[in-house]
C-alpha cells in the first residue's frame, strides 16, 4: 500500500522543507530555496509556518542558514520494514490527519481489506477514551491505529482490549520503560503518570464478522505540552533518550503480533496471569466511575474474560465496559 502524499494543510513545500531539515544540520536558505524552486524569502515564511504550525523551533544563523533546533524522526514505511523481524502489515502514513481511527473506520467503510495499518505524524482531532480528545503534537509522538477481521465472534473480542495494552507495556519495557504498568481495562502507566492510551472501535457485528480498530497513542518524544490535562510522561522523559519512532513502530507491530496470536488461538484465559502481575493497582483501595454512578472497592483482579474483580464490602464483583473508570481512592 503507498504512502499517501504530503499535504500539511496543502503545503507540499512545507513537508519537502523539513524533511530537507530533518537531520539537525544547518542548511543554507540558497540550498533550500533551490531543492524547493523558491526563492530565498519564499523559504523564509515558509520555515515560519514551520514553526508557528508545528511549534518547531528553528534557529537561523547568518552565513550558516537554517537548522531545527532538534533533529526529526520522521514516519518512513522503509525505515519500518528494515526494523521489522516478523510479518509487516500494509500501511497508510498521513502527515495530518482527524484521526488515525477514525481514518481506520473510513478506510473500511471504502473496502480496505485488514490487517492494515494507519499512522500519522499528526492528529488534529484525536479521540481518547469516554470522548475525550488526545493531543497529538506533530512527529512527537506515535499515532497507531490497526484494523483487524474477525470472524469468531464474541470469544475473539473478549479481553482485547487488555491484550492490547499488554503488547503496547511490553514494547514500552523494550524501549527502556522498565517501571511501566498497567491500569485497567487499558492505560498505561508510569508511577500514576500516563504514558499510553487504547481507544478499541468496532463496526459490523459483533456476534458474527465485523472489523475492530485497535487504536494507540504512545507518549514517544514529547517533552512539554501544555494542552494535556492529566498527569502525563513520554519515553523520553522516562528513559532520557529521543526515540526512533519507525523502530517504536515495529516493535510494536511484533508484540501485537505475538499476543493477538496467542489470544486468538487459546482465548483472553491465556494472557490473564500475565497481564494480572503487571496491574499496578492489585489490592488497591478505588472508585470505580461509569458516569455519575460509582462502587467503592478493593482490586482483587481480572477474570478469565478481562472483566475486573472487585471486593466491594464482603462481596466479590466483576465489572466490563468500554464506559467505566477507575480512580485511586484517598484512604487507599
Ligand atoms: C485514551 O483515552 O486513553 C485512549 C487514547 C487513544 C489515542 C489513540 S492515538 C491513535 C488512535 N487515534 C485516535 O484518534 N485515538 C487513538
Amino acid at each position: 500500500m503507498a504512502i499517501m502524499p504530503a499535504s500539511l494543510n496543502g503545503e507540499i513545500g512545507m513537508l519537502t522543507l523539513l524533511k530537507l531539515l530533518k537531520d539537525g544540520r544547518f542548511h543554507s536558505g540558497q540550498a533550500l530555496g533551490a531543492a524547493l524552486g523558491v526563492s530565498r524569502s519564499a523559504v523564509w515564511k515558509q520555515l515560519q509556518q514551520l514553526e508557528a504550525e508545528l511549534n518547531l523551533s528553528i534557529h537561523k544563523v547568518r552565513g550558516r542558514g537554517y537548522q531545527l533546533a532538534a533533529p526529526l524522526s520522521l514516519l518512513d514505511e522503509d525505515a519500518v520494514k528494515q526494523a521489522s523481524t516478523g510479518e509487516c502489515w500494509p500501511v497508510l502514513i498521513f502527515d495530518a490527519i482527524d484521526s488515525t481511527n477514525a481514518e481506520a473506520l473510513r478506510a473500511i467503510e471504502r473496502g480496505e481489506q485488514a490487517p492494515f495499518l494507519v499512522l500519522a505524524e499528526r492528529q488534529t482531532a484525536g479521540r481518547g477514551r469516554r470522548g475525550r480528545t488526545w493531543v497529538s503534537p506533530f512527529a512527537e509522538n506515535l499515532y497507531y491505529s490497526l484494523v483487524l477481521r474477525i470472524e469468531g465472534g464474541m470469544r475473539q473480542l473478549e479481553g482485547l482490549s487488555l491484550v492490547v495494552g499488554l503488547a503496547v507495556l511490553q514494547t514500552l519495557r523494550e524501549q527502556g520503560v522498565a517501571d511501566a504498568g498497567l491500569k485497567w481495562p487499558n492505560d498505561v502507566l508510569v508511577g500514576s503518570h500516563k504514558i499510553a492510551g487504547i481507544l478499541l472501535e468496532l463496526v459490523g457485528d459483533p456476534a458474527d464478522v465485523c472489523h475492530i480498530v485497535l487504536g494507540i497513542g504512545i507518549n514517544a518524544n514529547m517533552r512539554s505540552s501544555a494542552e494535556v490535562d492529566q498527569d502525563w510522561t513520554s519515553i523520553q522523559l522516562s528513559t532520557g533518550s529521543a526515540i526512533d519512532r519507525n523502530i517504536l513502530v515495529a516493535q510494536l507491530n511484533q508484540k501485537l503480533q505475538h499476543y493477538l496470536a496467542l489470544h486468538r488461538a487459546s482465548g483472553f484465559a491465556a494472557i490473564a496471569q500475565e497481564w494480572e502481575q503487571n496491574h499496578l493497582w492489585q489490592g488497591r483501595a478505588v472508585s470505580l466511575i461509569a458516569g455519575a454512578n460509582r462502587v467503592d472497592g478493593v482490586v482483587l483482579g481480572i477474570d478469565q474474560q478481562g472483566a475486573l474483580r472487585l471486593k466491594v464490602g464482603d462481596v466479590e464483583k466483576h465489572f466490563s465496559g468500554g464506559e467505566l473508570s477507575l480512580r485511586l481512592r484517598d484512604d487507599s
